[in-house]
């Protein structure tokens, strides 16, 4: 049998189509935003440079993140293993508020930019989340994908 004609055969046909199936499962399983969630935040005691973080985001992030960000119905939380900082660095906070975010993790729709917030302002929160991060045991893990 030919080529040709080995190609056109059902059977090759069938698994064709099983494979491709397969494909399409496996894509929509690994592209499917994390479900919504809020989770639970121990407070540790902080820093001082962290107090001041902490009275910010609570002005300009955690009506989208909840307090000390645990999450709501319109943001995801950071304190969330998705936000260690091997994942998510510093940078990508700066990023975050300067340019805001396009809806990628979640299903919240986008982050809208922040411009009110300055880079100063940034590094503090940024600070106190690092920091409510480890007292919840959410620690640097190397990003692989
Ligand atoms: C109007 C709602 C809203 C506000 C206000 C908001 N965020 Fe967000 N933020 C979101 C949403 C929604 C996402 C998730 C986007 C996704 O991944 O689907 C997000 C994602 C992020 C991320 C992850 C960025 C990435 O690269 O994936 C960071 C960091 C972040 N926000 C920090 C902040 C900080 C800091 C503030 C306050 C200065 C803030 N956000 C204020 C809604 C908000």
């Amino acid at each position: 049998m030919g080529l040709v004609q080995r190609l056109l055969t059902p059977s090759t046909w069938v698994i064709g189509v099983l494979a491709l199936g397969l494909g399409v499962a496996f894509y929509q399983g690994i592209s499917q935003p994390t479900r919504k969630t809020i989770v639970d935040v121990a407070v540790p005691t902080l820093s001082a440079a962290a107090l001041g973080g902490q009275a910010l985001f609570a002005q300009n992030c955690a009506a989208c993140h909840g307090m000390n960000g645990s999450g709501s119905d319109k943001g995801p939380p950071l304190i969330h293993d998705i936000y260690n900082p091997g994942h998510h660095s510093d940078i990508s906070f700066h990023r975050a508020a300067q340019y805001g975010v396009q809806q990628h993790h979640w299903s919240f729709g986008n982050m809208p930019p922040q411009p009110q917030v300055t880079e100063k302002q940034v590094d503090e929160i940024v600070l106190y989340i690092r920091e409510l991060q480890v007292a919840n045991d959410i620690r640097y893990r190397p990003h692989r994908m």
